[in-house]
């Protein structure tokens, strides 16, 4: 008994002392080292000298292909940092979304330069839809894997607003009517389809804000329409079952493309 406890000791001394370490090594960073590779670290830490971070917080989600955490911007309110994993096992569907776009002309198809592609292509997709007035994120920087943004929640406290699919709506048609505004929007000005929209990536603050816009394309992507209708149909069916009286997918396509909705 006596062994077993100061072999316990032991151990935890050791361990008190390599986080004494690793606090001493980067104590900004702490929360996600050991959890993240090397490469990424040294790309935190360039964010950190361009005065875009200032700190980094625990994770928000941690998902298939990305982790976003709370971070600290310079100016001391709290950013949300997407972190692509840069071995993802199944990153052969991302091409399937980056081939073809003209903004990628040269797509590699190696984790290592694929996925800060994709990253930036995420920073890129949020400008567009940012600057054509579509709620998302403000893109504040990317770096290789690593993109930083606005944090939707409350800057204060540093809780991140719920997922939609999360929240009981007071007024589900309003909000429906909203959601299929911005789509509209981001076809129109935006000139993008987001592909993957559905209540796990529109987030509730108040209004609905499009998040998850990496695998967005241009309209004029092969597949643009067929994704275009795949959105709606999933943005439908949710409200469909909210009691929500709704059109055809098919017609509310047609209305976007066609411009008179
Ligand atoms: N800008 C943000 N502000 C607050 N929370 C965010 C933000 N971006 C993402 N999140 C949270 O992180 C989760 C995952 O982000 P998302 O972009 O959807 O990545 P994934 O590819 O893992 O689905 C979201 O469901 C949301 O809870
Ligand atoms: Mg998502």
């Amino acid at each position: 008994m006596k062994r077993v406890e100061t072999k316990r000791k032991r151990i935890e001394s050791e361990l008190e002392k390599r986080k004494m370490k690793r606090r001493r090594d980067s104590d900004e960073f702490k929360v996600v080292e050991g959890v993240i590779d090397t490469s990424t670290l040294k790309t935190l830490y360039r964010l950190l000298n361009r005065g875009v971070l200032s700190s980094l917080y625990g994770a928000i989600s941690t998902g298939k292909e990305a982790n976003v955490y709370r971070g600290v911007g310079s100016d001391g309110k709290s950013v949300a940092v997407k972190i692509y994993r840069m071995t993802t096992a199944e990153s052969d569907y991302m091409l399937e979304y980056i081939i073809g776009d003209p903004r990628f002309q040269h797509v590699k198809r190696r984790s290592r330069a694929l996925i800060p592609q994709w990253a930036l292509k995420e920073y890129k997709n949020l400008f567009r839809y940012h600057e054509a007035g579509v709620r998302v994120p403000r893109p504040i920087a990317i770096e290789r894997n690593v993109v930083v943004m606005e944090f939707i929640g409350d800057l204060e406290s540093g809780l991140p607003a719920p997922l939609l699919k999360d929240v009981v709506l007071d007024e589900p048609a309003e909000v429906f009517d909203s959601i299929i505004e911005m789509v509209e929007i981001g076809v129109r000005k935006a000139n993008l389809v987001h592909a993957d929209l559905s209540a796990f990536n529109i987030l509730w603050y108040g209004q609905p804000v499009f998040i998850d816009v990496s695998q967005a394309v241009l309209l004029e992507h092969d597949n643009a329409r067929k994704y275009l209708f795949r959105d709606i149909q999933n943005i439908t069916t949710y409200f469909s079952k909210l009691g929500v009286e709704i059109e055809d997918p098919q017609v509310i396509v047609e209305a976007i493309l066609s411009g008179d909705s």
